[in-house]
Formats: structure tokens, sequence, C-alpha cells
């Protein structure tokens, strides 16, 4: 890593295809970023693993993950995958000590996922995984002596916890040793379900409340017809079509957004007409990556060999780090 430029870590789990919250969140800018920052992205697998899941479909979908972040623009370089670098969950159970259970149980993700497994399932088996989570996204984190993360909304919570493990590990064994992470987000850091816009775009409230950006044409353009427009609010804008408005600019469609914007103001705006135009947007933000997607899946090969070997390069600085921790706990290092 060249040391003039600052560290950016981000991860992201590999539980299907990338939806348009994780990439207008976040997928976008880690390609943007790669330019003038040393970038490491990692699909998290062991983090996967804390709501039911098949084994053969884990490695699979880790794979495809790899595929579909190369498709969207991220370098092969700066890429690896979780499992290949194991010093993670070792550094998990150092920080673990630094990590107070109080902490854990304020975190709104868990007490959602938790909540909502039990809405479908009242005896629905929470796994102490999902509980504990989060100081594993704190070892991704500072393994890297990262300055700065790039996510979405959702993520922020997890990184004032990575913050305050980092502050309370440099205090307790009297060495500013890890860096004080800062999260980075973008102005889509919140992009909602178009099916409920009152809940945020997630893979774990079901197929209709994504949309899958490789998914094909038709598909993505339904879904933006039956988006939900009018959420009940007496005044002002609806979630739902506050939305739309959030899409369209991310689509890079500034003038079309105006426009219609003036039309929302003056009382005389088409829902038909701003779904139109948003599901252009997104078609024509899609199929390059999409296309791109398929050039990959005709290299699997060699592209696998590509992530192995830069798996294992990332894995020389989480190795250097474990070292270092582990001279500063007082816990042998072999050999
Ligand atoms: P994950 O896999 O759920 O999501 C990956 C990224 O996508 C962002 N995102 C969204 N952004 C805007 N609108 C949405 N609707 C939306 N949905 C998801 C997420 O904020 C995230 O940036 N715990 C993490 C993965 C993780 C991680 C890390 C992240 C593990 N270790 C270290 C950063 C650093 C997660 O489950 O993200």
């Amino acid at each position: 890593m060249s040391q003039e430029k600052k560290n950016i870590l981000s991860c992201i789990q590999p539980t299907g295809d990338i939806h348009l919250g994780n990439y207008l969140g976040a997928v976008q800018n880690w390609v943007n970023l790669q330019e003038n920052y040393n970038c490491t992205y990692g699909v998290v697998d062991y983090h996967a693993m804390n709501m039911l899941y098949k084994a053969d479909q884990l490695r699979q979908n880790s794979w495809k993950m790899v595929f579909q972040l190369m498709a969207c623009g991220i370098k092969a370089e700066n890429l690896f995958i979780q499992s290949l670098v194991p010093e993670h969950s070792e550094l998990c159970w150092i920080l673990s000590n630094v990590c107070s259970f109080g902490e854990l149980t304020r975190m709104t993700q868990f007490k959602d996922k938790s909540e909502q497994k039990k809405e479908s399932d009242k005896d629905a088996f929470i796994s102490s995984g999902l509980f504990f989570y989060p100081v594993l996204q704190a070892a991704d984190i500072l393994i890297y002596h990262a300055d700065l993360v790039p996510v979405g909304k959702d993520q922020v919570q997890h990184l004032e916890l990575s913050r305050n493990i980092a502050q309370r590990f440099n205090h307790q064994y009297g060495k500013e040793y890890f860096t004080h992470p800062e999260p980075l987000l973008t102005v889509n850091a919140k992009i909602m379900s178009l099916a409920d816009p009152n809940k945020k775009m997630s893979k774990s409230l079901g197929e209709k409340h994504y949309v899958n950006i490789f998914g094909d044409e038709n598909r993505i353009r339904k879904q933006v017809k039956s988006a939900v427009t009018d959420t009940g609010e007496s005044e002002g804008m609806s979630a739902g079509v506050t939305n739309l408005f959030t899409l369209l600019k991310a689509c890079n469609k500034q003038e079309a957004h105006d426009h219609l914007m003036e039309q929302f103001e003056s009382g005389t705006l088409k829902y038909s007409e701003l779904k139109g135009e948003v599901a252009d947007g997104l078609v024509e933000l899609c199929t390059p990556i999409r296309e791109r997607y398929q050039e990959i899946l005709a290299d699997k090969k060699q592209i696998k060999g590509q992530i192995k070997a830069s798996s294992a390069e990332i894995r020389k600085t989480a190795q250097k780090t474990l070292r270092e921790v582990k001279d500063i706990v007082g816990i042998l290092n072999p050999r």
C-alpha cells in the first residue's frame, strides 16, 4: 500500500445479487474511489453465515458477488474473499474483549433482523453470530487501518462501534495503534423499497422489495411501474415519490428531474411520466453493467485465479496487523 494515500475499506455480504440500494449507496462510490485511495473491498462470507443458508450456495454466491463487483468496475487487485484472509476472525476474538455486551445490545440492525425473523416464525432460531457480527465487522475494518469506510446509512451505527472498539483498544493498551475509521456516505445513502417506500431497499424483505441491477430490462420496468407512490402522508411529497426523484437524480437524469419537480410543485405531475423516466434511467444505468457481467462470466476460471492471488496479497497486510496486535496484547505469535 502506498503511504501518501488514505486507506479505504468496505465489504458486502454474498447473499445474492447486488441490488440498487447496494449499488447506489455503496458500490458505485467504491468504483470511483479507486482512483485516489488505497482501496480494499471484501466479499464477507463469514458474515453471511448468521442467517440460515446452504453451504454450496454460499460458496457460489461468494464467487457470484466477485463477478458482479467486477462487472460494476471494481478492480481484481482491490478485491478479496474474507475466508481467504482468516486473520479477520482471529482479530475479531481479540477485539471482543474491548467491546461490551451492552454496546452490542444497542445495535439496531440486530434488533430489526431478529424481530423480522420472529415475525415470520415466533420460534425462529436467532444465532449468537447475528448478535456478535458487528465485532467481526470492526475487525474487517481495523485490520487494514482504514481511514474511511464507504457505506450506506444503515451501517453508520456499526462504524461508530468500530471507532469505539479502536479507541478502547488504544486506551487499554496505552498505544495509538488503530486508526479511527469514519463512514463515507453518498447522497444515495438510503434507497427505499419500491413496494414499501417506508422501508429500506433490502433483500431480506423479499423479492418485490429490491431491484436486482442484473435483472432483465422488463423486470426492472415492471417493478418501477408498480412502485408505490401514495403512501398516505397528508402533506408534502410522499416517501414513494421522494424515492423516485432520488433514483432519477442517481441515474444522472438531472434535466428530467428538474422538469418533473417543477410539475410536482405546480400540481401537474403525472406519476406515470415520472415512473417512465425512472425506468428509462435505471435501464440505461444497468444495461452496460449487465453486459460486462456476461463477458466476465465467460472468463470465470481466470478471474477466480486473480482473486485468489489478490486475496493472498491483501492477506499480507492482515497478517502484519495481527502479528503487531498479538505483540501488544501479550499473545504469542506462532514461529
Ligand atoms: P450489506 O451486504 O447489507 O450491504 C452492502 C452495502 O450496501 C449498502 N446498502 C444500502 N445503501 C443505500 N440504500 C440501501 N437500501 C442499502 N442497502 C444496503 C450498505 O450500507 C453497505 O454499505 N455489515 C455489512 C457488511 C460488512 C462491512 C464490513 C461493511 C461487513 N464488514 C466492513 C463495511 C466495512 C452489510 O451487511 O452490508
